[in-house]
């Protein structure tokens, strides 16, 4: 890290020449902040060390340490000595020589650091949790996309920890025997969020060790299921989001797989499941429209669920990875913040 922060120190000196575009994604993400030229989309070596003579600076030499970044590392050299501007290659050559076992190249960066700190530090008290929670209307394929994003995500180095909404505690246990069947919409609204209050704390508490918590289902269910009226009753939503401020807590994404009830239905009976009490199409087309609501509200991330699984696990990836990009900024200007504290 002590070297990342070196490029950024480097700012308002130097312009940093990168290869291209992910490049600058993957080092903002781990908190470097610069003046950034993409090598190839800015028309070659040529025209970089001429960018940084035209911008009156230094250069920093951040090409991939492969043999194509290291042929372009020469390229660029050679240029910026033609037009009598200095580079600085100490920082690329540090990152090969620190990075080397585990990748050749600047877009890796992220997922290296990642390794370095679990090696170095441990997962716990890094600070990288995270809580994703998956939303939908049965069928859409919450359960699958999930099962696969904690399989990747672990293959990607994260500590994952899967869980869902009922759980499979004492008081979701209850709710999934049916022994609360008959009971109004209001009060299976408070069951449901009296066996989230336990669930919120071990999602926090897994978070705070570091790790990327997996939650099927969330308070967005009990807001959209409840009051959609099924057999006429409903709990009223104004009544239930209070609660969910006290008994809930704001996941860092939440992914809504969204569809059309015809769908879904259609899917759930071809799995030779049984049809749940909450699988009628009229209420789901009300359910359906209160998630989207919900979404709309507060920033859930909509993914179309009719398209193929690979489609919805790519996109929902996407959406992941940009929030633990955001998790890992904002716990490099916290470090950032504290190490210059302590310098002060
Ligand atoms: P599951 O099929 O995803 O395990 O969920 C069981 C059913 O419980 C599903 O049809 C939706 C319903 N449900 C609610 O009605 N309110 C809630 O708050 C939750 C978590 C689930």
């Amino acid at each position: 890290m002590k070297t990342l922060d070196s490029i950024s120190a480097l700012k308002g000196t130097h312009v940093v020449l990168v290869e291209g575009s992910k490049d600058i994604a993957a080092l903002t993400s781990s908190g470097v902040s610069g003046d950034f030229v993409c090598v190839q989309s800015g028309g070659g070596p040529v025209r970089a060390a001429e960018a940084a003579w035209k911008a009156g600076k230094s250069a920093v030499i951040l090409t991939d340490w492969d043999r194509r970044g290291n042929i372009l590392a020469d390229d660029l050299r050679t240029n910026l000595m033609a037009l009598g501007v200095s580079y600085n290659t100490r920082i690329r050559d540090t990152l090969a020589f620190l990075c080397g076992p585990y990748a050749k190249d600047v877009e890796s960066l992220d997922s290296v650091i990642l390794h370095l700190e679990k090696s170095l530090l441990g997962m716990r008290g890094v600070g990288m949790g995270a809580i994703i929670v998956v939303e939908g209307i049965d069928g859409t394929g919450k359960s699958t996309l999930c099962a696969r994003l904690a399989k990747v995500l672990a293959e990607e180095g994260y500590e994952v920890e899967s869980t869902s909404e009922p759980t499979r505690g004492k008081v979701g246990g209850l709710i999934r025997s049916g022994a609360f069947e008959g009971v109004s919409q209001s009060t299976e609204a408070l069951l449901f969020m009296a066996d989230r209050n336990d669930h919120t704390e071990r999602m926090a508490e897994a978070a705070s060790e570091g790790k990327v918590v997996i939650c099927d289902r969330y308070f967005a269910s009990t807001l959209a299921y409840q009051s959609s009226g099924l057999d006429g009753g409903r709990a009223d939503m104004d009544a239930l989001l209070p609660l969910c401020e006290v008994f809930a807590k704001v996941p860092d994404l939440t992914i809504l797989l969204d569809a059309d009830p015809a769908l879904t239905m259609g899917r759930v009976r071809s799995r030779g499941e049984d049809v749940s009490k909450f699988e009628e199409a009229g209420f789901l087309r009300r359910v359906r429209e209160k998630y989207l609501a919900l979404a709309e509200e507060h920033g859930f991330k909509v993914i179309d669920a009719s398209m193929g699984p690979d489609e919805v696990f790519e996109a929902a990836m996407r959406e992941i990875r940009e929030v633990l990009r955001c998790i890992r900024r904002r716990r490099s200007t916290r470090r950032r913040a504290r190490s210059s504290r302590g310098r002060g």
